[in-house]
């Protein structure tokens, strides 16, 4: 396959990120897979070659630039090109209300959901820009919308979304976009769960429980396709965006069988 697309996706070893690295692989893709527990990253990356494409592995947190930077190389060493990047690695905790939260493990979610990002966009941009290549920030209904206990998520997902507009005006010869992936049935959600009634008002502690025993989840592989739809595919009018998962234009194409 002389034109296989490369593209890493971070946060790839289960949930959003997973199924995003297996839909590139059943569209032939070359995918670096980035996240922090070797073995279920090892499973994801043979379950992108069993699906038809090509992975490289690189077991480290996306919070540590030297990690992104080597993310870069590893993937320009083994398949000398990066068409898209995936910026999916994220964590919601600490859950905690402001006036009480604990001031490192706030400063370490800015780092994986806004500065892993940043990092990589840093070093995988002039490799990027030379294949007219795409950028998917893997963003939430957080960034516009205030959750109580979840400051730190809510600031960084705005934060990140904004930064995706920067980006888009900086580098016209890259597509870079953000994506609202819905309320998805990952670790994330059980996490909202388990810890959302110590932390949470009531209504928004129920919410979360809601939706789980109502089956109002998604599965993973439906924005798992829709964002790897979109760092394929996505036109470049829609660069600087902030796109919803289920939109027709996205989902509709994202839906049929081969792409
Ligand atoms: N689930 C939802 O309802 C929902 C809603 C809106 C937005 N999102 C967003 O969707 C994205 C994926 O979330 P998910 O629901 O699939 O969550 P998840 O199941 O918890 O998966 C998160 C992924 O990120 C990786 N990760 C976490 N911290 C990392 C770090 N420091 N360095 C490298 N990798 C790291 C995890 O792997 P390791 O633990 O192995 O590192 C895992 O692969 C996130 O950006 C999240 O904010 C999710």
């Amino acid at each position: 396959m002389p034109h296989r697309p490369i593209v890493i996706v971070t946060g790839a070893s289960r949930g959003i990120g997973a199924a995003v690295a297996r839909r590139l692989g059943e569209s032939g893709a070359g995918v670096t897979l980035l996240a922090r527990s070797e073995p279920r990253l090892e499973a994801a990356a043979d379950a992108v070659r069993a699906a038809g494409g090509l992975a490289e592995t690189v077991v480290g947190d996306v919070s540590d630039p030297e990690v992104c930077r080597e993310t870069v190389e590893r993937t320009l060493d083994r398949f000398g090109r990066i068409d898209g990047l995936v910026n999916n690695a994220g964590v919601i905790e600490p859950l905690s209300v402001t006036g009480v939260a604990d001031l490192s493990r706030w400063r370490y979610n800015l780092e994986v959901n806004v500065y892993g990002p940043f990092a990589l966009m840093r070093y995988a941009s002039e490799a990027l820009r030379k294949r007219h290549g795409r950028v998917v920030n893997v963003s939430s209904g957080a960034a516009s919308r205030p959750i109580p206990a979840a400051g730190a998520y809510c600031a960084a997902k705005a934060a990140l979304t904004h930064l995706t507009r920067v980006f888009a005006e900086e580098e016209p010869a890259v597509t870079a976009l953000c994506v609202r992936p819905g309320v998805v049935d990952t670790a994330m959600q059980a996490v909202l769960r388990r810890q959302g009634p110590e932390h949470m008002p009531p209504e928004d502690a129920a919410f979360y429980q809601q939706l789980h025993e109502e089956g109002r989840l998604e599965p993973p592989e439906v924005p798992g396709r829709a964002i790897a739809w979109l760092v394929l595919h996505a036109p470049k009018e829609w660069s600087g965006s902030f796109l919803d998962y289920d939109d027709p234009m996205i989902a509709a194409p994202a839906a049929q069988p081969s792409w």
